[in-house]
Parts: structure tokens; C-alpha cells; sequence
């Protein structure tokens, strides 16, 4: 590639800029703010198809030509949208068929946005048509140097049942099972008469009068997945066309709030991983979720850069409650992504809207204007992202591997399960989050990435996994290394079958050296004391040992004297496994274990404080200290400061909701 999208020697700032919410003198101040915050990267034209393409087929791009020019001149470069993330309503009135249709088979309407459907061919004919035209006037503009395909694909739009939907889906239907007597059996269509004789009776999974068949289910989420990524490959294989030097993105959503697609297999059709990550205002510990939502991203790019392109200043306008940040977490969660890889910080948006649907939302420049917290901290992040311009593209020291996986997702959702309150992705964040507090940091990897490299792994909650992922973890332990697995792992295969014979947790009974007989969910309230003074919620299992030892079990409840955790010695290796959803104190326990087993007991760090290491190959490394805490903390670390380009140490004091950024002195 010829182009890169920040600076070669810095970190990216800045936001989406949507210019054409406002008049034209309002822009020649947004250029005055910009250089003051020292932003350097926008996104543009994210919305801007009705003003970009007016009427079908005539194009419009005056108005952006001068946005572009002025930013360039202004040393500002620009991420550049296809403009295809929202239909305009001639569109959608020309062509209703494009308008995504719910399982209840209810037409949406134009009037917000993403209101197309994903295998709608007209869409994609006037999508592919606008990224062309764009890519073919701006492609060799040197101010553009990133390409920003719609935006968020399938955030609202990701599931539609129309008939052009349903056809599609029994093309990829086709295409992974053969045949339907391949799709009957993946199905368990013998299961309530569902048993199909022709495609033309199979359909997306539409309202039914009750539980849809989970096998259907499971298909169609992947289908969901693999549609979108084709409506992406359209318009980067458009874009390509005009321009084969600028890198293209899309949006990723990695998030607690969205699962719709599976970014695994999206991750190598992106030459830059991008992310937009918002916090759970409701959520004490939100902080150590935006980690593993960036640890997800880091391993999404695998190896490569990767970036945030949205985030919040302060609140949202979309949560039951838009509680805004305190001051001070701008800049610490922008950091935080920073410190474990992200070359930049980037925002929804640039300046606050006044009018639609987001006004309430927050934004780099608010509708109080610059004399605010929220500005004034944005011209700081600017000029901390200035002086961390040498951490760029540098690789982040990670100690432990962890499991994540989408269709593990899925699978743990489908209809009739066990339990309704078990959450994938809260529990493999639990796992995470007792690795952060333990000061350790992770690496997060699919099923089939190479784990091999560490000599700990983390699978929390794979529900849904192939035997392959057994055998490996398997040979891993043999070889020294040392697995933790918890509980609700390897209950189905990948086409969502219930293991067969000999209980669960399937693929992983040998590893482990246990079974189990029987889940035990528990009730809301209901919460079952361990003899070592730790408690369970929610999941509890009747496990029985087969070669492992019990580490802890049940010393009430309906399983009184039932293991809880246990753990299987192959040699060196050591294998472990949690039945119950442990409460903090528990996984902290049971992470400090597995460490300690491993030969690296962690020293976790006073409450609150994040330490991650960006070091390169010959290049000092540097570490980020970030205090999420109510205290002031200490921290041993000798080397120059890089916000303030000062010595420092050889300990450091990292104030209350406090950064420090170390390069650290080399021996
Ligand atoms: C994102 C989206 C932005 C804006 C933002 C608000 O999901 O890409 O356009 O809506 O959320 O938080």
C-alpha cells in the first residue's frame, strides 16, 4: 500500500465529521478547532448518500470536494466513507423491495437509517455504484487515506426474512450442506415434524408459535454474518477498481452489546481493523470490558495495526440512562485502547448535532462549546497522542491466551436452553477481568488461532466446539502448558448437536479428567457456598471426577460435596476446570492458581490500576499505567515520561483516574 492512514510517526485523532448537518461558516471554525486539538484524521460522508447522490444516478460532489480540499489544506486527512451506510429515501421509495423485513414479516420503513436489506441486489447495485463514483474522484486525493466502507455493518439491519432474504439463505444453505438430507440431519429436522422434502419449504427462522429449531437458528445467524461480509467485499472489490493504494476498512462493533457478526472471519477482508466501542454507563466496571474489548481487536488484527474510529467523550443517547463520563475518563479510556494497540483515538463525533435522532449525544466539541471539561480535555488527549506519536504500530506484551469465539455466541442463545440467565459474553469477561485484576494481560484468540505460544489458555465458556480444539489443548497440557476451561464448554459440535454419549463437557471430558452428569442451573436468588468460603451463582453442574482432583466443591446446596473446580496434573501441565459461575473473589482465586501452577504467580496491582507493556523489536519498551482507582498508586518503573518528557522513577505515582506513560530506561 502506498498510503498509510496516520501520520508514519504518529497516533490518529479525531472523529466523524458530518459537515453537511451545518453552514458553511461553521466549517472554517470546525478547521480552526481541529488544528487546536491537534485532530489529524476525520471521517467523512458516513451519511451523506441523499446529499452525495440527490436522484438516481446523479452525483453531487461539490460540497465534499471542498470539505476534503479544506481539511487537506488544513494537514488534516480523512478517513472516507462510501456514503452507502443509509439509503436515501428515493431509494427506498423506488424500490421498496430493498427495505429489510422483521421475523414477523413487517416491512421497516425509511426514517432512520440502515434500512436495507442485505440481500437485497438493487441495494447492492447502488451501493457498489456510489463506492465506485467515490472512489473513482477521490481515490488519489492524498488527503484520503483510508477507505471507511458503510458504517457498522449490521447494526441494525443484520437479520432480514423478506423472500429475497429466504432465497438467499437456501443458496448458502446449499452451499454448506450438500443436500437436505445433509440440512434434515444437521437440523434434527425428526425432532416436532419439521423433516423438509424440497428447499422450497425451508426458510429463514421466521415467528413461530413457539421455540424455532435451533439448528435453523444457528445457520441463519452465520448466513447473517456471511451476507454483510459479501455486501463489504462488493464495495472494497469497487473501491480496488479505482484505487489500489489507499487501505479499506469497515467498521467493526466489537462490543457487549452487539454479537450479530462473526469478525473472525472478517478480520483478514479489512487491511486496517477497525472498532467502535461504547461503554455500559450502567456498568461500575466498564473500564475492564473496554479491555477486553480492545484485547478482542488486537487479536482480530493479528499482528497488524489496528484502530479505534468511535468512541464517546462523555454520554450517549441510546442507553435507557446517558449517564456522562467524569472527567478524566476521556482521556484514560482513550489511553486504555491506545495502550493495548490501538494507534489512535477516535470519536462519534466531531461537533454535537443540533437536529436528529443523536442531538443528546456527546461529541468533541459540545453543544456548551469549548468552555467545558469535555473540550478541554480533548485538546489534551490531542497533545498526549502528539507526544505517544513513537508507540505507533509498536506490539503489546501479552502473557496469556484466552478462547473467544461468535458462534460460541450463538450457539449459547439458542432457543431452549438451560438456563436464560447464563450470558456468553459476561462470562468470558469474567474470565478475562480476573486475568486484568491480576495485572496479567491477554491475548484473546479464536478456537483455531495459535494458542501453542502460551504456556496458559483461557477457554471460558466455549459452548459450541469442534474436537479439534480438544485434541490441541489436549497435547498443549502434555507438553507443560497449562488450560483452564469453565463451565458450559464443548456442549454442542459446529452444527449445534448436544453431545452424544458420555455427558459433558463433550470434546473436553478427557482433557479435564471429569464428567458431568447433569446441569444445575440456579435460581435468581440463589447462591451456593464453596469450602473455601467463595460462592456460585447462577450455574452450578453434577460432575463427577475421572482422573482429575477436586480443588473445591459445593458445601451447601443441592449439590453439597460436589466438586466445583477441579484439576487434572498430566506431567508438568495442568488442566483445570470450573463447573459454577464463581463469584469475583473465586475467579481471582482460581487465575492466581493457574498462574502460580504455571510458575508465575501474579503480583496484582493495587485496585483499580491497568498496566500494559507496547514494546518492539529493539525499541524500549513502554508502559501505560492507568489508575481507574479512587487512590493514588505506585508504580516501579524507571525511564522517561512521555507526556511529560520527563525522568521519572524508580517509582512512580500514578494520581486517582490518573495516566502515566513510561518508555522504560533499558538496562
Ligand atoms: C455508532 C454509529 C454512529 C453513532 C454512534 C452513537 O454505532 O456508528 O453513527 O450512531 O454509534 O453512539
Amino acid at each position: 500500500m502506498r498510503k498509510r492512514w496516520a501520520s508514519s510517526a504518529g497516533l490518529a485523532f479525531g472523529g466523524d465529521y458530518n459537515p453537511e448537518q451545518w453552514p458553511r461558516h461553521v466549517w472554517a471554525e470546525d478547521l480552526e478547532l481541529m488544528q487546536q486539538a491537534g485532530v489529524n484524521l476525520v471521517s467523512v460522508a458516513i451519511f451523506s448518500w441523499a446529499w452525495l447522490e440527490p436522484e438516481e444516478g446523479r452525483y453531487e460532489f461539490t460540497w465534499l470536494d471542498d470539505v476534503i480540499a479544506g481539511l487537506d489544506d488544513a494537514g488534516i486527512a480523512v478517513d472516507l466513507a462510501t456514503a452507502t451506510a443509509s439509503p436515501p429515501p428515493w431509494l427506498t421509495t423506488r424500490h421498496p423491495e430493498v427495505l429489510p423485513v422483521t421475523a414477523e414479516g413487517v416491512r421497516l420503513h425509511h426514517g432512520s437509517r440502515q434500512a436495507w436489506c442485505p440481500s437485497s441486489p438493487v441495494f447492492r447495485e447502488r451501493a457498489v455504484a456510489l463506492a465506485g463514483a467515490m472512489a473513482e474522484r477521490y481515490g488519489h486525493h492524498d488527503g484520503v487515506v483510508l477507505w471507511h466502507v458503510s458504517n457498522e455493518l449490521g447494526c441494525h439491519n443484520a437479520q432480514c426474512h423478506c423472500d429475497v432474504s429466504v432465497a438467499a439463505f437456501r443458496r448458502w444453505l446449499e452451499d454448506r450442506h450438500g443436500d437436505l438430507d445433509e440440512l434434515n440431519e444437521a437440523w434434527g429436522t425428526a425432532f416436532w415434524s419439521q423433516r423438509y422434502g424440497s428447499w422450497d419449504e425451508v426458510s429463514t427462522p421466521r415467528a413461530t408459535p413457539t421455540f424455532r429449531n435451533p439448528g435453523q437458528v444457528l445457520d441463519y445467524r452465520r448466513f447473517c454474518s456471511d451476507e454483510l461480509l459479501d455486501h463489504y467485499r462488493a464495495e472494497r472489490d469497487a473501491i480496488r477498481r479505482h484505487d489500489r493504494d489507499t487501505p479499506i476498512t469497515t467498521n467493526f462493533m466489537v462490543q457487549r452489546f452487539i454479537s450479530d457478526l462473526d469478525y473472525w472471519s472478517w478480520a483478514d477482508e479489512v487491511d486496517v481493523v477497525t472498532n467502535d466501542h461504547y461503554l455500559d454507563a450502567a456498568d461500575p466496571d466498564a473500564h475492564v470490558e473496554l479491555a477486553f474489548s480492545a484485547d478482542v481487536c488486537r487479536g482480530l488484527a493479528r499482528g497488524r495495526e489496528w484502530l479505534l474510529l468511535e468512541h464517546s467523550t462523555s454520554a450517549v443517547n441510546w442507553q435507557p440512562r446517558n449517564v456522562p463520563k467524569r472527567p478524566g475518563q476521556l482521556l484514560r479510556n482513550s489511553l486504555q485502547h491506545v495502550a493495548r494497540g490501538s494507534d489512535g483515538a477516535l470519536f462519534f463525533q466531531w461537533r454535537a448535532s443540533v437536529r436528529g435522532a443523536e442531538a443528546f449525544h456527546s461529541a468533541l466539541v459540545p453543544h456548551a462549546g469549548t468552555d467545558t471539561w469535555v473540550w478541554e480535555e480533548a485538546v489534551e488527549l490531542g497533545d498526549a497522542l502528539r507526544r505517544l506519536g513513537p508507540v505507533s504500530g509498536r506490539p503489546v506484551d501479552a502473557q496469556v491466551a484466552l478462547l473467544f469465539d461468535w458462534q460460541s455466541w450463538w450457539a449459547s442463545e439458542l432457543p431452549g436452553r438451560p438456563s436464560q440467565d447464563t450470558d456468553y459474553r459476561r462470562h468470558v469477561e469474567e474470565a478475562h477481568g480476573a486475568c486484568w485484576r491480576a495485572g496479567v494481560t491477554v491475548d484473546v484468540l479464536p478456537p483455531d488461532g495459535e494458542f501453542e505460544r502460551y504456556d496458559v489458555v483461557v477457554v471460558p465458556h466455549l459452548y459450541l466446539a469442534a474436537d479439534g480444539v480438544a485434541r490441541r489443548l489436549s497435547a498443549q497440557v502434555e507438553g507443560g502448558g497449562h488450560v483452564l476451561v469453565t463451565y458450559l464448554s464443548g456442549i454442542v459440535d459446529p452444527d449445534g448437536t448436544a453431545v452424544r454419549t458420555g455427558g459433558y463437557p463433550g470434546a473436553f471430558r478427557e482433557l479435564l479428567g471429569i464428567r458431568v452428569e447433569e446441569f444445575h442451573p440456579l435460581l435468581p436468588d440463589q447462591r451456593i457456598t464453596l469450602d473455601d468460603g467463595t460462592t456460585a451463582t447462577t450455574w452450578i453442574e453434577r460432575l463427577h471426577l475421572a482422573g482429575a482432583e477436586p480443588v473445591t466443591s459445593y458445601a451447601d446446596g443441592p449439590l453439597e460435596g460436589v466438586p466445583a473446580v477441579t484439576r487434572r496434573r498430566v506431567g508438568d501441565g495442568t488442566a483445570w476446570y470450573v463447573a459454577c459461575r464463581l463469584d469475583r473473589d473465586g475467579m481471582d482465586r482460581l487465575v492466581h492458581a493457574l498462574l502460580t501452577a504455571a510458575g508465575r504467580p501474579p503480583r496484582p496491582p493495587a485496585p483499580g490500576l491497568e498496566q500494559v507493556v507496547r514494546s518492539g523489536d529493539g525499541s524500549a519498551p513502554v508502559r501505560f499505567a492507568i489508575n481507574h482507582g479512587p487512590a493514588d498508586a505506585d508504580v516501579e518503573v524507571e525511564g522517561r515520561d512521555l507526556l511529560t518528557d520527563e525522568r521519572v522513577g524508580p517509582v512512580v505515582v500514578v494520581p486517582a483516574g490518573g495516566v502515566r506513560v513510561v518508555e522504560e530506561a533499558v538496562p
